[in-house]
């Protein structure tokens, strides 16, 4: 008889599990969801087919599968005051290349930020992406104060006459000025994406400016500040509506049955029960803390030496500028406080001088360790670990040569594990990060 082995896996679940609970998530786009929305992902729901959408199956039995997904949709539209939600794609990257396959041709313009300055690949990155490859992409940057710069989004949108404009970010730390990006769009009749994944959670809690009023079309993964599963939702508003009465039917049609099958019914229900939970008093309170754990650790990361690209933030992420150690320092930092029980990305910054593969910036945010109910003085204690870390891996720099970077970095990975300085650190962090729950709104 085969042996059964499925406890390997149950075994490494619960590894993850141990290891969540003992080391501090700062990665922005990472959350921990309540046990109701995690609830419904292994229920009955994943069994069953539902190609099509409430109402209009290719599939038999979809009776109670309707109810929930009206349910989802309804919510949603409450939610955020839009007439049209889509709850079937399958993540944010799918979700995006819908929107596109929508409202473009290809060979069609797009504008989007770029990645360095912020961007998100599937908002035209050149060359390695379905946008930047079947489109026409062009990319704006950011001006010196690692701000969108606007004039430069209005003039290269004056001279290339994109079809879509995108605004939306996955690694910056300001408010995006939605209705700038609609004058802009408006100018030159181009419809306005807004993507607001990693900022959703905000939006809703009322700490960052709404696209609702701006956009035609909004799209957000639903698991980042929104907590909810891993999907994501396409909304199409009023003023969308106005622009081109047929929106939203193009956007359900690019979804199924242009790019997508049968929806996961487990995800849609999931993300019913993430919209009630973020109409609650309590879901603007921790947008709140979100709001002010971020300027407590932006505060204690600069009383301690270290530089922020901007100076700071006004969302829920921070960009830490390690130049003044080294170039491309990002990596050998991420490495380093992974050990000491800190868990976050490497990322480029503005006008990073090194390259996206060994970038000179740390990219870190508050929503996680905002849900474990981590507040001010935990934010202090984050950014002296970091500061303490930064100090002493900081003479540790990449070599120049490509060959000799991938050798130095192997030998760093393997030497730093055994690191006492940082064991120590991670011993302190696992004191602190165990008394906190996963989540606790
Ligand atoms: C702004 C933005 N859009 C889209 C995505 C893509 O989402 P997913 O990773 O779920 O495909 C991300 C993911 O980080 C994002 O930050």
């Amino acid at each position: 008889m085969q042996k059964i082995t499925q406890h390997l896996v149950f075994d490494l679940v619960k590894k993850e599990e141990q290891r969540q609970k003992e080391m501090i998530g700062l990665i922005p786009s990472e959350n921990h969801s309540s046990e109701a929305v995690r609830s419904v992902l292994s229920s009955c729901l994943s069994s069953k087919y539902a190609e099509g959408y409430p109402k209009r199956r290719y599939y038999e039995g979809n009776q109670v599968i309707d109810e929930i997904e009206i349910l989802a949709q309804d919510r949603l539209k409450k939610l955020f005051g839009v007439p049209h939600v889509n709850v079937q794609p399958y993540s944010g990257s799918p979700a995006n290349s819908a929107v596109e396959f929508a409202l473009l041709e290809e060979g069609d313009t797009m504008m989007g930020l770029s990645l360095s300055s912020g961007g998100h690949l599937t908002h035209g990155h050149p060359k390695v992406t379905f946008s930047g490859r079947y489109f026409n992409s062009v990319q704006y940057g950011l001006d010196k104060n690692a701000r969108i710069d606007y004039e430069q989004v209005r003039q290269l949108a004056l001279k290339h006459k994109p079809k879509l404009i995108v605004a939306g970010t996955t690694a910056y730390p300001f408010i995006l000025d939605f209705a700038k990006f609609a004058e802009i769009a408006d100018e030159v009749g181009a419809y306005l994406l807004a993507d607001i994944s990693h900022i959703t959670g905000l939006v809703v809690a009322g700490e960052h400016p709404s696209p609702v009023p701006y956009a035609h079309v909004i799209m957000s993964t639903t698991h980042k500040t929104f907590r909810g599963p891993r999907g994501a939702m396409i909304m199409v508003t009023e003023r969308g509506l106005k622009k081109d009465a047929d929106l939203a039917d193009k956007i359900d049609k690019a979804v199924f049955p242009a790019l997508q099958g049968g929806p996961h019914n487990e995800t849609t229900a999931s993300i019913a029960i993430a919209a009630e939970e973020a109409s609650l008093e309590e879901f603007k309170t921790y947008g709140r803390q979100i709001r002010k754990n971020a300027d407590a650790l932006a505060a204690a990361l600069q009383k301690e030496g270290l530089k922020l690209v901007g100076d700071g933030t006004e969302n829920h992420l921070l960009l830490i500028d390690l130049t003044p150690f080294s170039e491309g320092f990002g990596t050998q930092v991420a490495f380093a406080m992974d050990v000491a029980g800190i868990y976050a990305n490497r990322n480029t910054i503005p006008n990073e001088p090194c390259s996206p593969f060994y970038p000179s910036g740390i990219r870190i945010g508050t929503p996680l360790v905002t849900t474990r109910g981590m507040k001010e003085p935990e934010m202090t204690k984050i950014a002296q670990w970091i500061a303490r870390v930064v100090d002493h891996i900081k003479g540790e720099q990449l070599p120049v040569e490509k060959e000799q970077r991938r050798i130095f970095l192997k030998e760093f990975k393997k030497r730093i594990v055994k690191d006492e300085v940082l064991l120590k650190i991670r011993a302190e962090v696992k004191e602190v990060a165990s008394a906190f729950p996963l989540f606790t709104w």
